[in-house]
């Protein structure tokens, strides 16, 4: 469910009309919904109560400070990927005993930064990265709490590029080897063995991965227990997919997704955490395009939108669907039309759509891409120097703009010629 909704035949956000934002920030933009990602949040949590937990957002899914502040204030922590991720973390207010660091190649300087300005823990991916955080924190005098990620060599029946918890990723240590490197862990000083972490993937569509997965984080914490660990911390990861069209997906509800997480690992006395993106910030914004010119080809109808493949990567990256739909309300019963949807940027792969079957729209009209708040505008490049988009939030009535549209002179200001030139 979201809040981007028809009204008197306009699309709006919350109670903002598309079409004001529009005229006052231009296209093409992101909007996110603040009550949508309130509710996706709440979700969580009420399915995790009453077991301990911390819903713990996955920044990389959606980083505007904004955002997070929205988050932040109801109480989410913050998972985070690199020390820029803390960063914003940290400048949204959110404090550190709530911020846990995930990634397989966090340098010493990151791991400096976050013991220096407070961190819940790390999630640690290999030996290298414990002995090397073992120093740093030792250097400093300080302690690490950390978590070490295994890999369950699940199948997460996603799509390749995000799924990291079959054996051959890049992703923690296997699941095999855990008790070794926990004793490793265990002798080395500066370091606070909290619990484990595991994260499978993105975009699931199916518990059973995370049902086998979760059962065998449960018997390896029977079982480290038993080797003298005090593990009472799991990192569950995040992974809940979401329906990306209307029609025909109906992926799990995090209340089914709670009772198996209660069912597997809700006996262990452990305080819960989990790293949702997609599904808190996956729905809750919009990708704001305008109709630029509608081409006639070969036997296909072209709409070149003013958004392109730098703006949202999702489907040259990974093929992925997004629905797209005018801003204007289609008159019921009005015959669909076949559109290639494409942008302007100069390669084939800059297209979102081929074949799509939408009401017809005509040059200047806008249109909306649904499911853009993941994974978009934190994506985005200037690729043929076209500038980042603006991103805006809406509250109920309210919209302000949380990222402005850079200028050119902006651009331009962060090349420099050398003298010699
Ligand atoms: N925790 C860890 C350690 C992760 O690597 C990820 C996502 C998450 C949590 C959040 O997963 P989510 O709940 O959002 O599925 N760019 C791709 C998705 C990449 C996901 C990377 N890791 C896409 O656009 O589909």
């Amino acid at each position: 469910m979201d809040h981007f909704t028809y009204k008197n035949g306009h699309l709006h956000a919350e109670d903002v009309a598309i079409a004001d934002i529009a005229a006052s920030v231009g296209t093409p933009f992101y909007v996110y919904s603040t009550a949508t990602l309130t509710r996706h949040y709440r979700l969580f949590t009420d399915a995790l109560t009453p077991l301990p937990h911390q819903v713990c957002f996955a920044i990389k899914s959606l980083s505007n400070v904004a955002v997070l502040k929205t988050l932040g204030d109801l109480g989410a922590g913050m998972d985070v990927v690199s020390v820029g991720e803390y960063m914003r973390a940290k400048a949204a207010g959110v404090p550190g005993e709530r911020i846990v660091f995930s990634g397989v190649g966090k340098t010493r300087a990151e791991m400096r930064v976050a013991l220096e300005g407070g961190i819940r823990q790390f999630n640690v991916e290999s030996e290298p990265e414990l002995r090397a955080l073992s120093e740093v924190a030792t250097s400093l005098g300080l302690v690490a709490p950390i978590t070490i990620r295994v890999n369950p060599d699940v199948d997460a029946k996603t799509h390749e590029k995000i799924s990291t918890g079959k054996k051959g990723d890049k992703f923690g240590i296997p699941i095999s080897r855990a008790s070794a490197v926990y004793a490793e862990a265990a002798s080395l000083p500066g370091l606070d063995v909290v619990g484990i972490d595991v994260h499978i993937g993105s975009q699931l569509t199916d518990l059973a991965p995370f049902e086998q997965a979760y059962l065998m984080v449960a018997d390896l914490t029977r079982q480290l227990r038993a080797e003298g660990h005090d593990i009472r911390r799991l990192d569950l990861g995040g992974g809940l997919g979401i329906p990306y069209t209307r029609s025909n997906e109906a992926p799990p509800l995090p209340t089914d997704y709670g009772a198996l997480i209660k069912r597997t690992v809700g006996d262990l006395g452990c305080e819960i955490e989990i790293e949702p993106g997609r599904l808190i910030s996956g729905n809750a914004g919009l990708l704001v395009a305008g109709v630029i010119y509608l081409k006639h080809g070969e036997g296909r109808n072209f709409l070149i939108l003013d958004a392109a493949m730098n703006d949202l990567v999702r489907p040259a990256m990974y093929g992925a669907h997004h629905d797209i739909i005018p801003v204007v309300e289609p008159v019921p019963g009005v015959e669909p039309q076949s559109f290639d949807i494409v942008g302007p940027v100069c390669e084939s792969g800059d297209t979102f759509a081929k074949g799509r079957a939408m009401a017809p729209v005509a040059e200047g009209d806008l249109v909306a891409f649904r499911s853009a708040g993941a994974y978009g505008a934190v994506m985005a490049s200037e690729y043929n120097t076209r500038p980042l988009i603006p991103e805006v939030l809406v509250k109920a009535d309210q919209f302000a703009v949380i990222r402005e549209r850079p200028t050119f002179d902006e651009i331009l200001k962060r090349d420099t010629i050398p003298a010699w030139l």
